[in-house]
């Protein structure tokens, strides 16, 4: 795709959810700050030679960085926001995959059905931002595990934070940014708990949550923006682990 205007039109055209520099000044225009959240992932500088599956990749953001880093192969997986149905398309991915020249390859699958048999085993799965929209997050989770023969980066949100005993909100409705496809959180106990429940021995939080003082603020802010109720706001957060078997 030599000529940029001709990119910037067909990605204008486009609703995007990630925000991704596809080269020539041309910056996809996401409603999900994507370079913010990778800074907070530790995803590791090098991924040469290593396989990658991504979970949920929508745009593909992520799958594109790993193959940025040295991938050998990335895969990018993902089921309802390629198929239409009120979440979007995968137009972006296929734009973007074709802007940036990339081999990154494309799976249509739901969570619950990865298995070895269907996918093979990946060196690092990425798993972001899809656990919370689960139905079954402890049987998504041990599909997970069981395509991952290395290192697992998964990022949610949390919920119930500074509670110490392992638990999880639960969203029958649209509690969780009025989106009734959001189903569950842990908070940092139960998220440990569930990833060595499915096999994981070391398990690391990545994301420093900020303290009740700053959570505080937040929860005000937010609320007098509209945007989540106060006492909601001060308990949920977004946070990434690391998980090796
Ligand atoms: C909030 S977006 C996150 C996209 C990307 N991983 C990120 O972190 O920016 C959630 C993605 O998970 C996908 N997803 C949700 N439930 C899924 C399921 N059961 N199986 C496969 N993909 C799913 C959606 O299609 C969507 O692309």
């Amino acid at each position: 795709m030599a000529d940029p205007g001709d990119l910037r039109k067909r990605v204008a055209a486009l609703r995007w959810y990630h925000t991704i520099d596809l080269g020539g000044g041309v910056v996809t225009a996401g409603v999900d700050d994507t370079p913010r959240r990778l800074a907070r992932l530790d995803l590791p500088p090098s991924l040469e030679g290593r396989t990658v599956l991504d979970i949920g990749a929508w745009d593909g953001f992520f799958s594109f960085e790993c193959e940025r880093r040295g991938a050998a192969r990335v895969v990018a997986a993902d089921y309802y926001s390629w198929r239409g149905g009120g979440w979007g398309t995968k137009d972006g991915f296929q734009l973007a995959r074709e802007a940036l020249h990339s081999r990154v390859e494309d799976v249509e699958i739901d969570v619950m059905d990865l298995s070895p048999e269907r996918v093979g085993t990946f060196d690092v799965v990425l798993f972001l931002g899809v656990l919370y929209h689960l139905r079954h997050p402890l049987l998504g989770l041990e599909r997970v595990a069981s395509v991952t023969r290395g290192l697992l980066i998964i990022e949610t949100v949390v919920d119930l934070v500074g509670f110490h005993r392992p638990a999880l909100a639960f969203y029958p409705e649209r509690e969780l940014n009025n989106d009734p496809t959001n189903w569950w959180a842990p908070n940092v106990p139960a998220m440990h708990g569930m990833l060595r429940t499915v096999g994981f021995t070391t398990i690391r939080t990545v994301t420093k949550l900020p303290g009740p003082p700053y959570r505080a603020a937040r929860a005000v802010s937010h609320h007098l923006r509209g945007k989540n109720r106060l006492d909601l706001a001060f308990r949920q957060d977004r946070a990434a682990f690391h998980a090796q078997k």
